[in-house]
Formats: C-alpha cells, structure tokens, sequence
C-alpha cells in the first residue's frame, strides 16, 4: 500500500503557517496578476489564486486586458506594477494569446517580483545553483518531498517533459537537492526503460494516463503533474488506480500538485515583500 502524498492538506499546513508569518511581520504583501483574454481555465486558475491571498492576508489585484492586446499593451501593463512601490509580486498567468510574445512579457516582468520564477534571471540563478524565486509548481513538489521526509540525495530521478515551467526548472531544483538526474521529453529514445529506473519520478508531459503501471519501478515514488480530461474526469499522466500499488508514493489528481503551487505562490510573494523591506529599511 502507497503513501498518499496528500498536496491539498500540507498546502493547507503551510498556508496556515504562512498566515501567521504575514501577520506577525507587520506586512501587507501585494501580489498582481495579469490576465490577457477570456480563457476560462486561466481565469478560474487566477481567482483560485486571489483566493488564496485572501485566505493569508496577502492583498491581490487583477489586471485584465482584452484578448486582442498587443505585445506592447501587454508590456505597458507589466511595467506600470514594476514601478508600483505597492505591488511585491506580479503573476502573468499564462498561455498569453497567440499574437502576444510571451518571452518578451516573461522577461519585462522585474526579476525582484517575478514570484512565478520565470524570468531568464531567476531561471540562470537556479540552474547556477543560487536560486533566488523557483517556479511555483516544481518548488510545490520539491516541499512535498520534504514534508514527508522523501530522500532525494543520491536517488534517480526522472523527469518527463522539458517545459520551462515545471520540466526544466524541476530538474534543476532535484539536481540542486543532488539527485541524479534524467530529464525526458519527446525525442527521448526508448522513454519507457528511462522512466522505469526512476526512483523518483515526476510526469508532466498532459497526456491522460500515459504512465501505467510496468512503466514503473516497484516502491518508486511517483508525482503527477499532468491535468487532463479523460471521458468528462479530471485525471493525471498516472494512471492512479493501476500505479498506486506499485508505487511506494504517489500523488492524487486533484489534490497532489495543484495545491502546492499555489501555496508557493503565496509565500514567494511573502518573500518578495520581506526583501523589499529590507531593501527600504537599507
Ligand atoms: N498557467 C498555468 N499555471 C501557471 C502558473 O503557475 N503561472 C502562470 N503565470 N501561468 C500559469
């Protein structure tokens, strides 16, 4: 029988925790998320988002800008909430519509509030090994590993899927924390042996199910990124039902990733706002 790594009550746990930091520091942090469009996932993701700052008494503001923005417009927006001495954090809530140059508007975001870590500064600093803000969600699992006393040092980990904003940046964080590790993606030949080494193993490739049960090796300790449709359902790359048996650890879909990422979310916005007190007070 696995392990449930249950994301939703840690999240929970730190959230808590989180509270009474912000509380006792005397600070208001400010987050600011920026949303282009109407797409319903996106906007559903970043009032989960305002309501989480809420909950921890971090204030939030939403800029929303029509679909058929301009890179420029985009940008105008991004630098107006650089400026802003109220705001620690900014959120671009992404995928940007098509016409929008999201690596311009990633990179015009200032890396002191890039509590999304994806600015190319913050990427360099981690994978140089002096991370300052890490993506929200490879970070949410790396917290995960480590409130359930997961080892990571001189294990094998494998990663599939080489994002920006969980493959890559996952691989980094495990080999910061000295894991060995193998990052798969798409080209990867003979995939399946790869993922069937790994002790640990994080999925984030979006294809429902994809990960079944003789892809994986027994007491691996298995996290699933993946949010997928499958037959009207909500389900991971895991095929949980069939994995879970085999693995030592596994994560739910719902309630395994999600949560964590938006609890990271919260406490690098705190942190952006601890760091700018101390800037000021200097
Ligand atoms: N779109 C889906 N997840 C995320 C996230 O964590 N941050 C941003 N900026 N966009 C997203």
């Amino acid at each position: 029988m696995s392990t449930i790594l249950d994301g939703k009550k840690i999240s929970e746990m730190r959230l808590e925790i989180l509270k009474e930091e912000i509380e006792d520091s005397g600070l208001y942090p400010r987050l600011a998320t920026v949303i282009v469009g109407s797409d319903p996932a996106s906007q559903m993701y970043v009032r989960m988002k305002h309501r989480a700052c809420e909950g921890v008494g971090i204030g939030s503001v939403g800029v929303e800008l029509p679909a058929d923005t301009t890179t420029q417009g985009v940008l105008d927006a991004v630098n107006r909430l650089n400026r802003d001495p109220d705001i620690n954090g900014i959120l671009v809530q992404l995928p940007l519509p098509k016409g929008v140059d999201s690596e311009r508007v990633i990179a015009a975001v200032s890396p002191d509030k890039d509590v999304d870590g994806y600015h190319p500064e913050n990427m360099g600093l981690l994978f140089s090994g002096k991370p300052r803000f890490t993506s929200c969600t490879p970070t949410g699992i790396m917290t995960l590993l480590f409130e359930y006393k997961i080892p990571v040092a001189g294990v094998r980990a494998v990663v599939v899927g080489r994002s920006i904003d969980v493959g890559r940046p996952m691989s980094a964080l495990l080999t910061n924390a000295d894991a060995t590790v193998t990052l798969c993606h798409s080209k990867t030949r003979n995939l399946n042996e790869e993922i069937r080494r790994a002790d640990i193993l994080v999925s984030a490739i979006g294809k429902a199910h994809f990960i079944q049960p003789e892809m994986v090796k027994p007491g691996a300790v298995v996290i699933d990124v993946g949010i997928n449709q499958l037959n009207g359902k909500l389900v991971g790359d895991v095929d949980f039902a069939a994995v879970k048996d085999i693995a030592s650890a596994i994560t739910p879909v719902p309630g395994g990733v999600g949560p964590m990422t938006i609890a990271t979310l919260m406490e690098n916005t705190f942190r952006a706002a601890k760091e700018r007190s101390c800037d000021s007070a200097l």
